[in-house]
C-alpha cells in the first residue's frame, strides 16, 4: 500500500510517496530528495557516515525507516551553513585539518553538532572522544576531529557571551 509522509528537511517541507514502508531515511534523503551530502558508508549502523539530526538528536539514517519520521524535523549537513557563513563546527573542521578524504566528514560534523547540543557545550576532550566514537574515519583524522570539536565548542561559547 502506498504511503505519503511529510518531512521537514533543513527548514523545507517535503512530501514523500513511499510504495512500501521499507526505505530508510538515508535512501530517501539521497535518492528521493537529492541531498547527497549524507554519506552511505556501511549501511548497517557501524560507521556513522550517515548521521543526521532528527528533532535535534543524532541518528544513523541508514537504520531509521523514513516512514517512522512523518512530521519530523531533519537537519542534514546541507542545512548547517547560514548562506556563505559556515556553522562553527564546519569552520573548525577546516581550521584543524579534521578530514582527509572527507567521506566520513558530513557524519562527523553532524555527530559533533548533536554532541555539543547534548552536552550543553561543556564536553571534555575525553567526553568528545567517547561521544564521537560511533563515527569511524578510515583516514585516521581523529586528532584533527577532536581538536575541531573542542575549538567549535569554545567558539560557540564565546559567541553566546558576546
Ligand atoms: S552508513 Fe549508517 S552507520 Fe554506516
Ligand atoms: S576523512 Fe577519510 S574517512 Fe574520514
Amino acid at each position: 500500500m502506498a504511503l505519503r509522509i511529510s518531512l521537514n528537511i533543513n527548514g523545507t517541507e517535503h512530501g514523500v510517496d513511499l510504495e512500501d514502508p521499507r526505505p530508510t531515511l538515508l535512501d530517501v534523503l539521497r535518492e528521493r530528495i537529492g541531498l547527497t551530502g549524507t554519506k552511505k558508508g556501511c549501511d548497517r549502523g557501524q560507521c556513522g557516515a550517515c548521521t543526521v539530526l532528527v528533532d535535534g538528536r543524532r541518528v544513523n539514517s541508514c537504520l531509521t525507516l523514513a516512514v517512522s519520521l512523518d512530521g519530523a524535523d531533519i537537519t542534514t549537513v546541507e542545512g548547517l551553513a547560514d548562506g556563505d557563513t559556515l556553522h562553527p563546527v564546519q569552520a573548525a573542521f577546516i581550521e584543524n585539518d579534521g578530514f582527509q578524504c572527507g567521506y566520513c566528514t558530513p557524519g562527523q560534523i553532524m555527530s559533533a553538532v548533536g554532541l555539543l547540543n547534548e552536552t550543553g557545550g561543556k564536553a571534555s576532550a575525553e567526553a568528545i572522544r567517547e561521544g564521537m566514537s560511533g563515527n569511524l574515519c578510515r583516514c585516521g583524522a581523529y586528532a584533527g576531529i577532536q581538536d575541531a570539536v573542542l575549538e567549535a565548542q569554545a567558539n560557540i561559547a564565546k559567541a553566546g557571551k558576546s
